[in-house]
């Protein structure tokens, strides 16, 4: 229990709380991923992945993974956007606007995935949530930038990330499923 304010909670998720985590995402979002993504992120960074808690129900989460520039999750990224030459661009744009260093190590943190219950926003969960995984970024892995991908239209996030000094970068077209864009938004640590 890292963090504590009002009557949440903070803390770091475990395996256990991936089902509920799910629940939170299907009911929140339309992007959505399967159990083993989870597990897999959870895996790797579980220190930056985080739960807010009300009285043992999950309110909400923030998924985190960290990438480095020289990293082949990066690159393989790279090559998986090379068949969508806008989402090309965008990504070649992404990786010169945090500071052009290909060849050095820099790590990046990559918001996958943010969400609170509806019932439970606009009482400081989101901010809590974005502001300790953005602490630990920088402390656990040396990140020296975070990144993030938001639907053009979703000006609750924006405006949040916005007030948390992240800056719109980018536009991805058709980033989304649906036809909808994205802005891709970076905060310098
Ligand atoms: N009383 C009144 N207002 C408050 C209080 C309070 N005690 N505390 C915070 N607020 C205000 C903030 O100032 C902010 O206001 P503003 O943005 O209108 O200026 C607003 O409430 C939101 O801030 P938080 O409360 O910290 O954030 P919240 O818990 O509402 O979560 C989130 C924000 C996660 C974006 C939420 O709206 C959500 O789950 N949306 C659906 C899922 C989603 O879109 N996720 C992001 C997708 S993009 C991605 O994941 C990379
Ligand atoms: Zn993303």
């Amino acid at each position: 229990m890292k963090y504590n304010s009002n009557d949440f909670i903070i803390r770091v998720a475990n395996e256990d709380d991936i089902p509920e985590v799910m629940e939170v995402n299907l009911r929140t979002l339309p992007e959505n991923y399967w159990y083993g993504f989870y597990k897999f992120v959870l895996d790797r960074w579980g220190d930056i992945f985080l739960i807010a808690e009300l009285n043992g129900k999950i309110i909400g989460y923030i998924m985190n993974r960290i990438e480095d520039t020289r990293d082949p999750v990066l690159l393989g990224k790279e090559n998986e956007l090379s068949h969508n030459k806008e989402k090309k661009k965008s990504f070649d744009n992404i990786m010169s606007s945090l500071k052009n260093v290909f060849s050095e190590s820099h790590k990046v943190g990559h918001v996958i995935s943010i969400a609170v219950l509806p019932e439970y926003r606009k009482k400081g969960i989101g901010t809590a949530l974005l502001k300790e995984a953005i602490s630990r970024m920088k402390d656990n892995y040396n990140a020296e930038s975070v990144y993030l991908e938001v639907r053009v239209s979703n000006n609750d996030a924006i405006s949040l990330y916005k007030k948390m000094g992240f800056e719109e970068v980018r536009i991805i077209k058709e980033y989304y499923r649906d036809g909808e864009d994205a802005y891709v938004m970076v905060k310098i640590l």
